[in-house]
Order: C-alpha cells, then structure tokens, then sequence
C-alpha cells in the first residue's frame, strides 16, 4: 500500500491547467505546482499567465506560460506540444477556462451562442483530445474538467452557459468510457458560486444596478448551507485529489463542490 504522502505526490508529472491565470484556475494550477507537478499555466491572458508562472516559480516550484485561445483546436494541441517539450510529458490535463456572460435567452445572439460553447464545450473537448494523444503514449493520464453545478441545475439568463456544462458532463462520461482502456481517467469537478475574478465582475455589475453589498451577499449565500462563497482552493484541493492517485478507481465521476448550495 503507498503512503499517503507519495498518493498525493506529483513530482515528475506534466500538467496543463487552462485559464491558470486567475481565479480557479490559478488556485488549481498553485495547488498542483506545490505537489510537485510541473505546470503549463494556459490562457489568453499571457502577462497574468506569465505573472502566476513567476510567483510559483519564486517558491522554488515549477511552472511555465503559454498563450492559449482554447476556442482554437490548435491553440489546444501547441499547448500540448509545449509541455510535453518543456516537462517531458502530459500527465495530468485541467479544463478549466470558461467564460459565464449573462444573456436572456429571448434576444441572444447566434454570435454569444457559439462562443459559449466553442470556449467551454469545444475547448474542452479538443485540449481533451491532444492531451489524450500524448497520454496514450505515455501509458495513461488523469483529465479533470471543471463543469459547474449548472451542469446539473439551471441560473436564470445562462442558457447557453447551463447547455455547455451540461455537455461537459455527458463528455467527461463519453471521454471516461472511450479512453479508459489506455489508462486515461476523466473526472468532472462541479463548483458551486466561487469568490474569482469572473464571479467579481458580475457583483459589480449588480452594485451598479442598484444592489447593496448586504444584499448582494444575501443574494450569494442565501441558498448555501455552509454560510459562504466558494474560495478557489475549495476547487483546487478536489482537482489535486483527482490528479493524485487517490483517484485512482475513479473515471466518469463528477464531484460538487458547493457548500451544499444544491441541497437547499
Ligand atoms: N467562479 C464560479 O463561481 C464558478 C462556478 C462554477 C463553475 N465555474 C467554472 O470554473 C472555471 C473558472 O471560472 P473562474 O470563475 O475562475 O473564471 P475567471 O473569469 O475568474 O477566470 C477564467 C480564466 O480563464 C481564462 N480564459 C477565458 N477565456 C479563455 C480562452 N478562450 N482560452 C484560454 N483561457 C481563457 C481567463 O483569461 C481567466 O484567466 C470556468 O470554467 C467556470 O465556468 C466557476
């Protein structure tokens, strides 16, 4: 039986985490780098991906940049080239950047439509299918994908979003079935509302529509059992135990992570 501090030990491992620049993402790509992967932060943003690269890096860890539109299948597979090139291999991939535009179904565009999906949906299938090509040949992989608990619950005026994580779901299963046979595990991480930059975008936009911050947070936690936002290491300590081996018997699983908001 391995001891617990070798299960959770990530050293010599690749890792590719999109949209590691802020919010989860970064929480995940901090957490991973700490257990001792090497991580290629990716993400449109290349100063705030460089700038995490370098405050990981600072702590003796090891992380790079690279730019990335995950929108682009070969933005997705460049991205998986670099890592294998600059960390030997792909071991672990997180799906993480996606894009939450509120849009009342009634007048949304074709437009706002498909860049939903081709950021959240398609992105994830493609850097899904290049980082899957590189673990075929190192004999396996751990894929975690960050859906959302709308992937199982609908928010008002996020239509497109609630359909794009909702196939993110069914994905993960297809992908967990598909790839198992190569050693490659799918898992889905299903966040509640999480403390980001994104989420801080929208209470802004709420404030100046009139709300007040009491309300805004009574608007957050309300329907929350543990009485409080997410944090992005609420995220990033799951996605560290489904890149570890201590998922090992897992693939085709979702995890919520909530506060219990889904119960309420
Ligand atoms: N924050 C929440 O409450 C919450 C809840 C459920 C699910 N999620 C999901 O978690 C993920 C991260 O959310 P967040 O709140 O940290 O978002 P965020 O907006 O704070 O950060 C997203 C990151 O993704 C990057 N990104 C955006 N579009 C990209 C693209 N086309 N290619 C590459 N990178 C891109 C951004 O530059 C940014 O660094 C998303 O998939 C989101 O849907 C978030």
């Amino acid at each position: 039986m391995k001891p617990i501090k070798e299960i959770f030990n990530l050293h010599g491992k690749g890792a590719v985490v999109t949209g590691g620049a802020m919010g989860i993402g970064l929480g995940i790509s901090k957490r991973l780098a700490e257990a001792g992967a090497s991580v290629m932060i990716a993400d449109i943003r290349l100063d705030e991906a460089q700038a995490a690269a370098d405050e990981i890096k600072k702590s003796g860890l090891k992380a790079e940049a690279i730019k990335v539109n995950v929108a682009n299948p070969a933005d997705t597979a460049a991205m998986i080239a670099a890592c294998v090139k600059q960390f030997g291999n792909v071991n672990i991939m997180v799906n993480n950047a996606g894009i939450f535009p509120f849009a009342p179904s009634d007048s949304m565009t074709e437009a706002q439509w498909d860049r939903v999906q081709d950021i959240n949906l398609k992105g994830t299938f493609f850097a899904a299918q290049a980082a899957a090509k590189a673990m075929k040949e190192s004999g396996g992989g751990k894929i975690v994908n960050i859906a959302s608990i709308d992937s199982l619950h609908p928010t008002g005026n996020l239509a497109h979003y609630d359909a794009s994580k909702g196939g993110v779901l069914m994905l993960t299963r297809s992908l967990a079935v598909e790839w198992a046979p190569f050693g490659i595990t799918v898992n889905a991480v299903l966040p509640g509302g999480i403390g980001t930059p994104g989420t801080a975008a929208i209470s802004e936009g709420m404030l100046a529509a009139g709300m007040t911050q009491e309300q805004l947070m009574q608007a957050f936690t309300a329907r929350i059992p543990l009485k409080r936002m997410g944090e992005p290491d609420d995220i990033a300590k799951v996605v560290l135990f489904l890149a570890s081996d201590a998922s090992d018997y897992m693939t085709g699983s979702h995890i919520v992570v909530d506060g219990g908001y889904l119960l309420s």
